[in-house]
């Protein structure tokens, strides 16, 4: 590596960095941001630091065996998925970092990697405090539905993640959207769909949520929206991102109901699992600034199970009342564009 890679002291103004391409100094200074969104992200995702530890997961062995046979299958395989996901995150992250010149948005990036390892590692204490986590995390081996979708999530992953333009970058970073904003959404709303049964696995995915949804999801509609505005874009790439979020939506529909299919439960239809992922990937389009592409319907009942979970002082002042951690968001202006 050449060493102007570290320091480069004829390299460019830290507000000419752009996030694709260019030769930075060197220096990650918080007080000179190009982009207002790269800071007040990394704020928030500070403010709402949280470690597995603060959940309490002491009654979840027990609470998993009064589930029902199908709610166990059902919580095994969502958290099967789920793990999955925030495993390929972290590695997708730091390759994807490194596609990147903004050394504030890296900086950002940085953090997110810290949470993908988190949420890897409350999966971990989760299953554990159950009694299964061997079996959970070696699911895909038995079951072909959720190899496929592990496979399919890694494809995108991988597609542009080698970089070279920016046009790659930008389908790369829509690679991120949809898992952030499309592949988690069906496994959250069952675990809050099993609620009070099995508390602790709410509570974790409360905070899991919250990190992926209020924070992860608009940092990379924001990179999305940046390339874009910086670069020349091509039709065929925006043209590319509405497949990708396509196939996404296909490859969640397609597990949500292969689940659904095997285990049945609570009143959820394969109708009402289709309006609720076409609603999400529209509103995760209008979040890149992408016309929506999907049959919209009003918001459904999944999704308002989802919405309502992502209010954490709640959570935080049930369980650590000593501990309790503003949560700012409306105050913070996530999105410059
Ligand atoms: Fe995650
Ligand atoms: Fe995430």
């Amino acid at each position: 590596m050449d060493a102007t890679h570290y320091y480069n002291p004829n390299g460019e103004d830290i507000l000419d960095e752009k996030l694709y391409g260019g030769s930075p100094t060197g220096f990650v200074d918080f007080n000179r941001s190009r982009y207002r969104w790269d800071s007040n992200i990394y704020d928030l995702m500070n403010a709402n630091t949280w470690f597995p530890s603060e959940v309490n997961t002491a009654s979840e062995k027990k609470n998993f065996e009064h589930l029902t046979d199908n709610e166990q299958a059902i919580y095994k395989m969502t958290f099967a998925q789920l793990s999955f996901n925030d495993s390929a995150q972290e590695e997708y992250l730091s390759d994807f970092r490194r596609l990147a010149n903004n050394r504030l948005v890296k900086a950002v990036l940085s953090l997110q990697i810290m949470q993908e390892v988190n949420h890897s590692k409350s999966y971990a204490v989760l299953l554990d405090a159950c009694g299964n986590s061997e079996e959970v995390f070696n699911l895909y081996k038995h079951d072909a539905a959720l190899n496929k979708k592990n496979q399919q999530v890694a494809e995108q992953f991988a597609r542009y993640i080698d970089g070279g333009s920016a046009d790659k970058m930008l389908l790369s970073a829509m690679a991120s959207v949809n898992l952030e904003g499309i592949y988690f959404l069906l496994g959250f709303s069952y675990i809050y769909l099993l609620g009070d049964k099995v508390p602790g696995a709410r509570d974790m995915i409360k905070f899991i949520a919250r990190d992926e949804l209020n924070t992860h999801l608009p940092l990379f509609a924001n990179i999305f929206k940046t390339i874009q505005k910086e670069n020349k874009i091509a039709a065929s790439t925006i043209d590319a991102a509405y497949e990708m979020i396509s196939d996404a939506v296909e490859i969640e529909l397609e597990y949500g109901k292969y689940l659904l299919n095997r285990y049945p439960i609570m009143g959820v239809t394969p109708e009402l699992m289709e309006q609720t992922v076409y609603n999400y990937a529209n509103d995760r389009l209008k979040k890149i600034g992408l016309e929506p592409a999907f049959e919209e319907t009003p918001t459904t009942y999944l999704q308002k199970l989802v919405t309502k979970h992502l209010e954490m002082n709640e959570v935080k002042s049930n369980f650590f009342e000593s501990n309790v951690s503003n949560y700012a968001k409306s105050s913070i202006d996530l999105n410059d564009f």
